[in-house]
């Protein structure tokens, strides 16, 4: 019970956040306007992109409609039907799905899965149920993008980044590492991202 009244406090967090920040989007910390440049280097690396693709916590959109343009079939799921409606006007003329559902909740499995920046939205209370919920969404021969921050020092969440242990978690789920690789990026988060590519 406490758990949920966590939950849909985080979610309400979020929609409220997206509410007061409609217009300019500027106070949204991670809201870059852009594909996330750890997907668009996936992107460019792979040479086919077919089939269908997940982004889990879709935020403003962008990097769902980078998957489409390569040739994705894309749903983009969100708790925050403010977000999902400015996406849905950002990229009006896409046939991305964009869906209000919760990742908890979620038992539909794709191709290809990207993730960023939800789970350390989080709070740790929610971290293993959550990497098994975005692990879930996995089909069986299908593969996973992750971005997080990696946890550095004692940082005071929201977010809570994640540490080398808990990205260790994704293997327990089912998902085999293809590759892990740490980025540079100044943040007051974290100076360091995880990209880990999985398959399952
Ligand atoms: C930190 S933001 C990251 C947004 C986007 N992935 C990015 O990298 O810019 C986390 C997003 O996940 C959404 N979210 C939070 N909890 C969720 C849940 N349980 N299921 C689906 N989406 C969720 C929030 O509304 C928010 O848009």
């Amino acid at each position: 019970m406490i758990y949920m009244q966590a939950h849909n406090k985080a979610s309400e967090w979020f929609d409220g956040l997206y509410q007061n920040n409609k217009k300019t989007h500027e106070n949204i910390p991670w809201a870059r306007q852009a594909v996330n440049p750890l997907l668009q280097t996936y992107l460019d690396e792979e040479i086919s992109h077919k089939g269908t693709a997940l982004v889990i916590g879709c935020g403003l959109g962008d990097d769902a409609r980078a998957l489409e343009l390569v040739g994705y079939d894309v749903t983009a799921i969100d708790v925050s039907q403010t977000v999902l409606d400015l996406a849905k006007e950002r990229f009006a003329g896409s046939h991305i799905k964009f869906i209000k559902q919760d990742i908890f909740e979620y038992t539909q499995t794709f191709d290809f899965v990207f993730e960023a920046l939800t789970v350390q939205s989080l709070p740790i209370a929610f971290r293993e149920k959550m990497i098994k919920a975005v692990a879930g969404t996995v089909v069986q021969g299908g593969r996973l993008l992750l971005v997080a921050h990696k946890k550095e020092e004692v940082f005071e969440g929201p977010p809570w980044p994640l540490t080398k242990e808990e990205v260790e978690l994704f293997k327990t789920c089912g998902l085999t590492e293809l590759s892990h690789e740490l980025h540079t990026e100044d943040s007051k988060i974290s100076n360091t991202h995880f990209r880990v590519f999985y398959k399952k």
